[in-house]
């Protein structure tokens, strides 16, 4: 009888090292001589338009997809399932991405996806949630705060309030804080 594989959601705020851990996780199987895929969405071009790449630059080549339904032609056509298939950037996939998701660990493919549990206004992203209540296992991640300087940062604060809820970018425009320094950012933003 076929396995289920096993749903694994790595989270936390910009810069806690979700890829990283992710990439971790591939090599691991890498080194175990499983069969792996990686998966990144088009709209992450920091970096690079075909790597997942971490904030140290550690990177590993991926299958760049414009969106879910490319995703899911791509796994359907494959000649072989592979053995893990890891997902980076959640967050920016459609919710139905779940319904992909499960249909992999049903073919004993185990599947780790990493991605943002809140956006900058500390709100939940739908998609990161649900892989959340999906998943055998959810690993929270945290960053160092970059105002106080303490290993507790769960939120990401948006510099510049402009562009919408998905806005691609880095330190120009994001910074990771823990909820005291957040919530005295946000005071400060009414006040001025
Ligand atoms: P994520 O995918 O969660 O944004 P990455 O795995 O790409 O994170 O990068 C993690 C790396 O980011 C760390 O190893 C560290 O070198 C760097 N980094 C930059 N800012 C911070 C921070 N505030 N807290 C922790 N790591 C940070
Ligand atoms: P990272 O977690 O690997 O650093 O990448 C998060 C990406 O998500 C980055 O491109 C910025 C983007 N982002 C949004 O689109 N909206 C948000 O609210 C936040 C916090 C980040
Ligand atoms: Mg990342
Ligand atoms: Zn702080």
């Amino acid at each position: 009888m076929q396995q289920i594989g096993k749903l694994t959601v790595i989270t936390g705020p910009m810069y806690s090292g979700k890829t990283t851990e992710l990439l971790n996780f591939a090599e691991i199987y890498e080194l175990g001589r499983k069969k792996i895929k990686i998966f990144k969405p088009q709209i992450d071009v920091r970096y690079s338009a075909d790597d997942v790449v971490t904030h140290k630059l550690f990177k590993m080549p991926a299958t760049v997809v414009k969106n879910l339904d490319e995703m899911e032609t791509i796994y359907k056509n494959l000649d072989e399932k592979p053995d893990a298939i890891f997902i980076d950037e959640v967050h920016f996939f459609e919710n139905d991405i779940t319904y992909l998701v499960k249909d992999m660990t049903a073919d004993g493919v185990d599947v780790y996806c990493a991605g943002l549990d809140l956006n900058y206004l500390w709100q939940p992203f739908p998609t990161t949630a649900s892989l959340m209540a999906l998943a055998d296992e959810v690993i929270k991640k945290k960053a160092v705060c970059e105002i106080c300087g303490e290993y507790t940062g769960t939120l990401s604060y948006k510099k510049k309030i402009d562009g919408g809820i998905i806005d691609v970018g880095g330190k120009e425009k994001y910074i990771a804080v823990c909820k005291d320094c957040y919530k005295k950012l946000v005071d400060e933003e009414v006040r001025t």
